[in-house]
């Protein structure tokens, strides 16, 4: 059998085309913001999950990778656990002032930890997407090498051992976001239109419509990750996941073992992605919140052309445990009942196809695996 799911398509199936002219290129991903009623148990999570302190007040709290970005990770205290939105960097001083003019708001003094120039923007469902330029970089944390390995056609180390240290993996970067839709074309138009994401994967339903894609930084012949943004269809606007790079496997598997020491609940993993090829291992956090660890990434150019393939539980892995029933939340709770309803009574082939979703990833996997 294969694991490959490239769906056919030609003249006649629905594009995910790049923006012709987008608004302005996004540079990096900077962070992502969550809203938590504890910040002391939101640290102690994070920092088992391997990042560090950058900041903190009693109502704000900056934590950082090992990398120069001055903080990657931002949760400010409130009577909810809910995601508030990310932060994206731009390379020119003028993007900010393009992007203010566009959507009618302001270039201001952004507060935190690297300070720098900010514009507050919001997203088509009302994430907030602050916009940053100027922040000063922090001094990046000594990492360990990547664990080199002996192979039998290429040694590398005699009279030596491997001891990973047990200790919370070191991150070095905030690697992607995986943000959930209710109306999948017009979320992703606006990030390829606005910020110029190049789609690096698109997943369709068998009848070759979109609805989801991976999305790249587009910074011409620099490779940057496979995807930084992944934009999907849901009942509901949500971050499913935020990604952390690690250095290696080793840190992905004793990442794992420190969660466990510390009684997390283990989301999913360990597995080898199959768009995006990522070592993956997925933990939530004390609001049920997931959290990718993962490691040895692909990276595209920006010539690299997209790849269309189905949208289904086969896809998503290429070893690994099976995908958990539990990983998607697909659970009716009232406001999604509400969204399905509106979108059945408004939209009917976007209700059609959330149906064709939900059956397409209902449908088990491998059958070794059930
Ligand atoms: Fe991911």
């Amino acid at each position: 059998m294969s694991l490959q799911t490239t769906v056919k398509h030609g003249p006649g199936s629905i594009e995910l085309p790049r923006g012709p002219s987008p608004l302005v290129k996004a540079h990096e991903l900077l962070f992502a913001h969550f809203e938590r009623p504890d910040l002391d148990k939101a640290e102690a999570y994070l920092c088992d999950f391997g990042l560090v302190r950058a900041e903190k007040s009693d109502n704000e709290l900056f934590m950082r990778g090992a990398g120069p970005k001055p903080y990657i990770y931002r949760i400010t205290r409130g009577p909810r656990a809910r995601f508030l939105g990310l932060g994206l960097s731009v390379s020119e001083a003028e993007n900010l002032e393009t992007l203010a003019k566009a959507f009618g708001s302001r270039v201001e003094c952004a507060g935190g930890p690297g300070g720098g120039f900010v514009v507050r923007l919001r997203d088509p469902q009302g994430i907030e997407v602050e916009v940053l330029h100027g922040m000063t970089p922090s001094t990046p944390l000594p990492v360990r090498p990547p664990i080199q390995h002996n192979a039998p056609t290429h040694i590398v180390r005699v009279n030596d051992t491997q001891r990973p240290k047990f200790e919370p993996p070191q991150v070095t970067k905030l690697g992607h976001l995986v943000l959930e839709t209710p109306d999948f074309d017009r979320s992703v138009r606006w990030y390829i239109d606005t910020f110029g994401f190049i789609p690096s994967d698109v997943m369709c339903l068998p009848d070759g419509t979109p609805i989801g894609s991976f999305m790249r930084l587009d910074r011409g012949a620099e490779p940057t990750d496979h995807h930084t943004l992944f934009v999907s269809t849901g009942l509901e606007s949500k971050v499913d996941h935020v990604a952390f790079e690690v250095i290696d496997l080793d840190a992905v598997e004793m990442g794992q073992q420190v969660m466990m020491a510390n009684s997390y609940r283990h989301a999913w993993g360990v597995g080898r992605h199959l768009l995006g090829s990522q070592i993956f291992d997925y933990w939530r956090d004390p609001w049920g919140q997931k959290h990718e660890h993962y490691a040895d990434g692909d990276l595209f150019d920006a010539d690299q052309p997209p790849g269309y393939h189905l949208m289904d539980r086969e896809g998503l892995y290429q070893w690994g445990p099976d995908l958990p029933d539990d990983f998607i939340d697909a659970r009716l709770t009232a406001r999604r009942l509400w969204n399905l309803l509106k979108i059945a009574a408004n939209d009917r082939a976007r209700f059609r196809r959330m149906l064709a979703l939900k059956d397409s990833l209902s449908r088990p996997s491998r059958k070794w695996q059930r």
